[in-house]
């Protein structure tokens, strides 16, 4: 996620997993799914039982290699605790990550002020794997854990008012000293259209790799969208407010001709600086090309049929 000049090229330390990584990595998984039963959607493969290892070291039945937790948790996007990679490992031990409230009002009959582990222990946790396509061009497979954001939202029971879906990250200079630097207008916000919101494989993680949530990774709760650019993947979420019209969205009212509400990964329309056909998957050699919706075309298509892509970027 970049202002005015672009960094594609920003590299991690490492581009090699290294082979414990690799070794730890799969007896994680394999903990992981036992623990929460794997289920994986239709877009990530065959639905898994628990006594299956989940796709032997794959990230998906498309056979992605997981990316490491070292370079999972080392090479970020949170402008709260800095603009660079390296930046939110660093520094994002300031934030207190319990207790945690979850707000989410609006329009909807019932809200609610949910403290986050008690939200967990009401919903129903899933591990899933999704590939992340950051907007600058590199991408990574992750084995998320959490909870299907539809299932919250229909706990509050939206009114027929409720059009879009719109969270905020906490707001608090202290815990977060990025926020101290006006890169961009805090709190940090996103938005979905409802029926993004409500779709199947769009999730609200609590943890990855078997773990809770690292702090630099958004900890105590995140968005998952894995078929938008990774700066819809809104981190540390304190509200969820189901609104009427289309809600301002952090990197939109920053750069609006660079960063639409959509935000779909479309290898067809680049970023006015850079092109969007292919990416550099952390922890590999050379490029591949990008996917449509990121692969997930088959699940999420139908949301946008009629819709021209190039103007709703
Ligand atoms: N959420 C907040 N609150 N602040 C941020 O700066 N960066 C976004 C997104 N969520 C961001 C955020 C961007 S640009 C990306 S690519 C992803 O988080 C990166 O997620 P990751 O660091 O877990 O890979």
């Amino acid at each position: 996620m970049l202002i005015r000049i672009p960094r594609p090229g920003d590299g991690p330390t490492s581009e090699i997993t290294d082979e414990s990584l690799y070794l730890r990595r799969r007896e994680l998984m394999r903990a992981g799914a036992l623990a929460a039963g794997m289920l994986l959607l239709p877009g990530c493969g065959r639905a898994a039982t628990g006594d299956e290892e989940p796709g032997a070291g794959d990230g998906s039945a498309t056979g992605d290699a997981l990316t490491s937790f070292e370079d999972a948790t080392s090479y970020n996007n949170f402008y709260e605790f800095g603009t660079g990679k390296k930046d939110p490992a660093r520094n994002a031990h300031t934030l207190r990550t319990r207790p945690w409230t979850l707000e989410i009002g609006g329009e909807c009959a019932r809200p609610a002020t949910l403290d986050v582990d008690a939200l967990l222990a009401q919903q129903t946790v899933e591990e899933r794997i999704y590939r992340l396509r950051c907007v600058e061009a590199w991408s990574m497979v992750i084995p998320w854990r959490g909870i299907p954001l539809a299932a919250l939202l229909a706990s509050v029971e939206p009114t027929s008012r409720a059009k879009f879906v719109a969270f905020r990250t906490l707001h608090d200079p202290e815990q977060m000293p990025g926020q101290k630097r006006r890169v961009l207008r805090w709190p940090y916000r996103e938005g979905l259209r409802i029926d993004e919101a409500m779709h199947p494989l769009t999730l609200l993680a609590t943890g990855m790799y078997g773990r809770d949530m690292p702090a630099q990774n958004g900890a105590p709760i995140r968005l998952v969208v894995p078929w938008k650019y990774g700066f819809k993947s809104i981190k540390s979420i304190v509200s969820i407010e189901l609104v009427e019209s289309q809600p301002p969205t952090s990197w939109n009212m920053s750069t609006p001709d660079e960063y639409g509400f959509y935000s779909n990964v479309n290898p067809r329309v680049d970023h006015p600086r850079w092109s969007q056909k292919r990416e550099r998957r952390i922890g590999e050699w050379g490029k591949r090309d990008t996917l449509m919706f990121n692969g997930y075309a088959e699940e999420v298509g139908e949301l946008y049929a009629g819709m021209d892509l190039r103007k709703n970027f």
